[in-house]
């Protein structure tokens, strides 16, 4: 068994609950206590809470349920790869835009180097989160491209609450926030054009159960395990509520283009009529949140009127 084989394979059995020794685990792998002990660290690495007390075993420090390719296949509609462990999902699509369909979705468990905007980085946690990526081939081309997050970002706050998920917010352009703190991200890459179209990846990452104490977080974040409290969601489930609601998305955004995402988009804008501040290079403008138009342009009051924003290098930031 390749190395990642014998850690997911244990995490399965950790998963199933309860205590199991490095003896077991080591019996059923056909390795050693200390290997078995050896992979526990490196899983432990990826951001998973094991603890092991003395003649009992190992236990997960939280449940976890794993991600399940056959019901993630069965209940999409455009070809799926779960990878457990991968470097970036956006990235695994982008070198691969040539050979694959439109629409076909990767989704990892986690990640060594997801990534934000602007290079910044995507902490992802195993078994904890969400990671997912779509490649689209969008015929309107490049400048339709600018358009994604906030249509992806739609439909996504729609399918958590259909999913009975309430409360959860925009911020243009490209994140989904619940009471001011981040619960997930949006990021839209482009590996360039074929004939008229763009070759395009949109990526996702939504926190559900990460543990309060994971570090590198510059901000303040939640999750969809503290929005719901002891209530308990399906995984996997979730995971093809959000698949299939990209998907429709995007297809109505083909055939429809921005107009009727926007006013969607402004009931759920976190800052509507909220003092903010644009954030471009080293110029601030502060104002008040007016929504959006119909570019997907973020809309600012200013003492010169409304005037509209847009740009992959604009930040927006909420003020007292
Ligand atoms: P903007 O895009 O408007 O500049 P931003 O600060 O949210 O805003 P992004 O690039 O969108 O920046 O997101 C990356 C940031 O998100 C990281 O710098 C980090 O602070 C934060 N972050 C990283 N991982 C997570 C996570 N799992 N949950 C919540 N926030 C995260
Ligand atoms: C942001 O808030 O800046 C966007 C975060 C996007 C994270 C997702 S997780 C799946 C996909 N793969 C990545 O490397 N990033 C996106």
């Amino acid at each position: 068994m390749k190395e990642h084989k014998v850690k997911l394979a244990i995490l399965k059995q950790l998963s199933a609950g309860g205590f199991h020794s490095g003896e077991e685990l080591g019996q059923e792998f056909g390795v050693s206590r200390a290997a078995i002990s050896k992979h526990i660290k490196g899983i432990q690495q990826w951001g998973v809470d094991i603890f092991r007390i003395q003649g009992k075993g190992y236990q997960l420090a939280a449940p976890m349920q794993l991600l399940d390719e056959s019901i993630l296949k069965a209940k999409t509609h455009k070809p799926l790869e779960l990878i457990p462990i991968i470097d970036s999902t956006n990235q695994y699509l982008l070198e691969r835009t040539e050979q694959l369909e439109s629409g076909t979705v990767c989704i990892a468990e986690y990640q060594g180097k997801g990534r934000g905007r602007r290079g910044r980085e995507w902490i992802s946690p195993f078994g904890s989160n969400l990671y997912l990526s779509v490649f689209w081939r969008l015929d309107a081309g490049m400048a339709a491209a600018m358009g994604l997050s906030i249509v992806v970002g739609v439909a996504i706050v729609e399918a958590l609450q259909a999913f009975g998920i309430q409360g959860v917010k925009l911020k243009w352009p490209n994140d989904l926030y619940y009471q001011d703190r981040k619960l997930a991200g949006i990021l839209v890459e482009m590996s360039g054009q074929a004939g008229g179209a763009a070759n395009l990846v949109i990526g996702m990452g939504i926190n559900l159960r990460m543990a309060e104490q994971t570090a590198g977080i510059t901000q303040p974040w939640t999750s969809v395990g503290e929005i719901l409290g002891e209530q308990n969601f399906d995984r996997n489930l979730l995971a093809v509520e959000l698949v299939n609601a990209i998907h429709q998305a995007l297809d109505d955004y083909e055939l429809h283009g921005m107009s009727h995402f926007v006013e969607r988009w402004n009931p759920l804008d976190n800052y509507l009529g909220r003092k903010v501040k644009l954030i471009m290079g080293n110029r601030e403008i502060e104002g008040i949140e007016r929504g959006i138009n119909e570019q997907g342009a973020v809309l600012l009051e200013t003492k010169q009127g409304i005037e509209a924003f847009i740009g992959g290098e604009i930040s927006l930031r909420g003020q007292a």
